[in-house]
């Protein structure tokens, strides 16, 4: 099946699909959260682009103090993050500037904390895609934000390296849900769902994750919607030994090739959460133009407003076009492009 048929049948079901979320005993540690602020929280009502992009500063700056805690092995908590990720929760109903910096970071190093917040904003976009109910997206994006936080038993030079791991550091990597989870059950037994799902968020739905090969309703719904970002995330981003794929091609391979690893509601969610072209994602025109999404179409999911950037022959263009593919037939998207308009 192709994805544009696999995304008409997502859109068709998602209409009258019923919310898939039941955690509302995760609700009651909400309000504990945010209780154990240590600074002066930021505010939370986002109101222009600048504090929007505020927020995500925030977030990375407080995740890295708290990678660094647990890295010591000294204790944090997590009230500030919890009033950083609601700001970031506010800002993603309002707009689509957080996801643009989510997904189009193209920086070349290794950065721990900006995956977590990007996976993070990831998470509550396919969460809010699925129907989670508004009052827990808070909670799916701070156990994003925290989803790796066991990854301080991992060496740089093991994060950094280019070609494959040794057996024996692969198996390192794979100890850290292991490791989250302790460090995360150190924030008292409040946050034993936050635990749970740093320890869960590599299990998949056809069992084939790990640590507990753990399948379907066994494994936490915070922690496969963290799963689906977290893969997203690292599939659309540079990593030493690969490079960035485009959405596109990430979001057909989700549907497709990985499509018993995670649930149906959760890759409906991803495509309505995401669209199916991003803004701020590069795409490939059928005259071999690349363009830029800079607006989606609710109506015509495979037809965004784009800003083509480079011609046909691979020049860049200066000014860029703009141009409503829902309003211009001839035209349409073949594929994502990693183009990024010689910036
Ligand atoms: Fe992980």
């Amino acid at each position: 099946m192709r994805l544009s048929d696999l995304v008409r049948k997502s859109a068709a079901k998602n209409q009258d699909a019923e919310p898939q979320f039941s955690f509302a005993a995760a609700g009651s540690r909400q309000s504990e959260a945010a209780g154990h602020s240590e600074d002066r929280p930021p505010r939370t009502e986002p109101s222009d682009r600048s504090e929007v992009s505020h927020y995500y500063q925030s977030a990375r700056q407080e995740v890295e103090r708290i990678l660094d805690l647990a890295s010591q092995g000294t204790a944090f908590s997590v009230g500030r993050l919890q009033q950083i990720v609601t700001g970031m929760v506010k800002g993603l109903i309002t707009g689509d500037e957080l996801l643009v910096h989510a997904l189009n970071g193209n920086e070349k190093g290794v950065d721990l904390a900006r995956h977590m917040v990007n996976t993070s904003i990831l998470a509550v976009k396919i969460a809010q895609g699925a129907g989670c109910r508004v009052e827990e997206l808070p909670w799916v994006g701070l156990a994003a934000c925290l989803h790796d936080v066991g990854m301080v038993i991992v060496p740089r030079r093991i994060l950094e390296k280019p070609d494959g791991l040794a057996a024996e550091e692969t198996a390192l990597v794979r100890r850290h849900p292991e490791k989250g989870f302790r460090i995360l059950q150190s924030l008292g037994s409040e946050f034993e769902w936050l635990a749970n799902v740093a320890l869960q968020e590599h299990e998949r739905e056809d069992g084939s994750g790990y640590p507990r090969e753990l399948k379907g309703e066994n494994i936490h719904e915070y922690a496969k919607v963290v799963g689906l970002a977290d893969t997203y995330e690292a599939l659309t981003h540079f990593r030493p030994y690969r490079p960035a794929k485009p959405a596109f091609d990430v979001s057909r391979d989700l549907l497709t090739a990985d499509r018993t690893k995670f649930p149906n509601h959760l890759l409906r969610g991803l495509i309505h959460g995401l669209s199916t072209f991003p803004v701020g994602t590069y795409v490939r025109l059928n005259n071999s133009e690349a363009a830029r999404v800079v607006a989606t179409n609710p109506s015509f999911p495979l037809r965004p407003v784009v800003e083509v950037v480079v011609g046909s022959k691979g020049e860049r263009l200066d000014p860029s076009r703009r141009l409503d593919l829902s309003t211009n037939t001839l035209l349409y998207i073949t594929g994502g492009s990693s183009a990024t308009g010689g910036d």
